[in-house]
Order: structure tokens, then sequence, then C-alpha cells
């Protein structure tokens, strides 16, 4: 018997599931589930990367190879014999990259569908709905990732994450934001003020707003105390977020900020934002900024697959400035973007240098 674990945390890199299912036509009605064991007619378990499921028919399996080990010939040839020892007969293989002769017959000898993402994960200007920004991410911020927007208090992280959601929403994508230091009455409150549409999209659920509740604490006690509760900890937080995302049949989420879910642990870290990678979601966590100048325990930016600081550039002018500091696998611009923070949201600036070398001569106000 073959039984797939329900699951869906995706590690690495990310897989654009709605295009699988749309190939094989399970039209909207799927799950999915990666890192997936089965149990073979031979009694041997094997593992996919990926399997999605019709929930309609749950014996309609399509079994997916993310193609990106350097070995590919034979990671094909494997994935071939391992379906088959499953008795799934409908296989894709992701690609990003073109294949060459070798490959190219065996996926057609194999009957294998390939899927090259480079087309549907290519820039799309609609992350942030601010079109120099969109513009400077290039379209490298990609779903199942997990990316970072850091800075000081009252820089902006809020409202960028908020702009974040509301332009998924616009897109007919639905949100949430966690909360973990805010009360959601007061986030929406002042959320509502901006123009940006944020109060109709939540007044239609298009939009969640979620708080942390004081359970976290308890539960954060004896995390770094023993391996076995610090699992057992991000189990049950990544499993929640897991099962809202699922339900809620969220496409983008936002923690803001993530700090009091973690302890100053690498170890801890890692797990915890590689759990938070969930496939075809994007997920923005905030970060204040203490021991390094983009987060707070210094760790963290070496586990998200990229990093937005933000800083005031000119304070007395509310000018802020946005820079790509990491971004995997992406071509993003080196440059700054400048912005300002209004009732309208963000809203590109010049930056004060520019001002400032736009002339000369400067007129003495009376
Ligand atoms: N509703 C609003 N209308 C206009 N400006 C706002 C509004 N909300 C926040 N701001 C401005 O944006 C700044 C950044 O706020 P926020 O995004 O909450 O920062 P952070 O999350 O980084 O602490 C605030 O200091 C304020 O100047
Ligand atoms: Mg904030």
């Amino acid at each position: 018997m073959c039984s797939v674990p329900s699951l869906a945390v995706m590690t690495g890199d990310s897989v654009d599931i709605a295009r699988i299912a749309e190939e094989f036509a399970l039209d909207n009605e799927f799950t999915w589930g990666s890192n997936v064991k089965i149990t073979g007619k031979s009694g041997a378990v094997h593992k996919f990367d990926l399997v999605v499921t019709s929930k309609k028919d749950e014996n309609v399996k399509v079994a997916v190879l993310h193609g990106i080990s350097e070995d590919l010939v034979s990671d094909i040839m494997k994935f071939n014999a391992i379906a088959s020892d499953c008795g799934i007969s409908l296989k894709a293989l992701v690609i990003e990259k073109d294949l060459d002769d070798t490959e190219v017959n065996l996926t057609h000898m194999y009957n294998i569908v390939t899927i090259d993402q480079r087309q549907s994960l290519k820039p799309k200007s609609d992350i942030f709905g601010v079109k120099e920004l969109d513009e400077s991410l290039g379209g490298a911020m990609k779903r199942g990732n997990v990316y970072m927007v850091s800075g000081k208090t009252g820089v902006g992280k809020t409202t960028t994450a908020t702009q974040f959601l509301v332009q998924g929403a616009r897109l007919g994508e639905k949100g949430a934001i966690i909360l973990t230091d805010t009360r959601g009455a007061e986030f929406i409150a002042n959320a509502k003020t901006f123009t940006f549409g944020f109060e109709e999209y939540y007044k239609e659920g298009t939009i969640e707003v979620i708080e942390l509740s004081d359970r976290i604490r308890e539960l954060k006690e004896d995390v770094l105390e023993s391996l076995k509760s610090r699992s057992r900890y991000i189990e049950k937080l990544t499993g929640e977020i897991n099962r809202i995302v699922i339900e809620s049949n969220i496409s983008r989420l936002v923690i803001d900020p993530l700090t009091p879910m973690i302890v100053e642990n690498d170890d801890f870290v890692n797990q915890f934002i590689m759990s938070l990678a969930i496939p075809h979601t994007y997920m923005l966590v905030t970060s204040p900024v203490m021991k390094s100048d983009v987060s707070m325990y210094g760790i963290e930016e070496y586990f998200v697959s990229g990093i937005i600081k933000l800083e005031m550039d000119d304070p007395s002018a509310g000018i802020r400035k946005a820079s790509i500091v990491k971004m995997r696998g992406g071509s993003y611009s080196p440059y700054p973007f400048y912005f300002k923070i209004t009732t309208k949201g963000i809203i590109a600036s010049q930056s004060e240098r520019d001002l400032k070398g736009g002339s000369i001569f400067k007129r003495v106000e009376a």
C-alpha cells in the first residue's frame, strides 16, 4: 500500500505546484506533500521530492522530481524506477535549465512531463505593487521561500508587509499577517487609515489578521533545554502555521516580527526558518535590528532566501531607503529604492542627496 503524509513543508527551492496541477488537469482540486515517503510494491520505502494528489480521486498522483542535481541522468532513472515501484504513472520533472539530449531522451522514454519553471516564476512586477521596488527586485522573490524585511522601529516594516498583502489581495491571492508583538485591533485601526485598500480586503476576508497568543511564552520556555523540546516547539508552531495556510488557502503570509517566535541559537533558527518555507506561499517575516544591521540576533540573515533592509535616509524629510542586501537565485538591483510613507502607503521619492545635488544655489527661507 502506498500512503502519503499530508504535511506540506518544503525546504529548499520552490516548485510551482499550481503549474504541475494544471499540466495534469487536476483543476484546482489537489493536495501536495514534499519529501514524501511511499512504500513500493517491492516493500522498499521510496522518497519523492513532491507528490501532488487529486482531491477527486486519491489514486491520481503525480510524482515530481526537482531536477537540480548535477547527475540528472541517474536521478531520472532512479525516479522512474521508484515511481514505477509505487505504481505512479504520472511523472513530472521540474527544471530551471536546458536539458541535454540524453536527459531529453530519457524523459521521452519514461513518459516524464518536463516543466520548465523559468517562464512561470520569472519577473512579474507584482510583489509589493510599488513599481520601483518591484522592478528593483526583478522577480527574484519566489513562492516557497522565506524573505525578511528588516530595520529599526518606525522605518516602515509593518507598512511594507501590509502593502505586500494588499497587493496579493488585488491579484486575488489570500493573505494573512501573524502579529507577534502588536494587538490585532491596534494593527487594524492603523492599517485602515491607509488608502491603499486594506480595509476592504480585510472586511471581505481576503486578508486575515492573526494574533499570537500568550501561550507562546510557556511553549518557548524549555526550548533550549533539550533537543526534543526544541523539535516539539518547532513542529507545533510551524505545524499550526501550515494548517492556517492550507485551511484558509493562504498565498502570502507575514510574520511581524519573527523575533518573539525564535531564540538565539543557530540550529534553532536554521530549523525554524526552514520549516517556515511553505510550497506555493510567499513568506515574509520582519525583524528589528540589534546584533547585526539586518536582524535581532545576527543569525536570521543566514537562513532566509532574501533580505530587504529599510533605513531612514533623511529623518527630517521622512525619506527612507530600501536596499536588497541578499536575494538568492535572482538578479536584482544593487541600487537602493528611496521612499516616503504617506496615507497612500509607500511612495517613491528622490534621495535627499539627489535633491541636494540638484542645484548649487539654495534659496534662503524667510
Ligand atoms: N496609517 C498611516 N498613515 C500615514 N503614515 C503612517 C501610517 N502608519 C504608519 N505610518 C508611518 O510609517 C512609519 C513606519 O511605520 P511602521 O511600518 O509601523 O514601522 P515599523 O514596522 O518598521 O516599526 C510610522 O512611523 C509612520 O510615520
Ligand atoms: Mg512594525
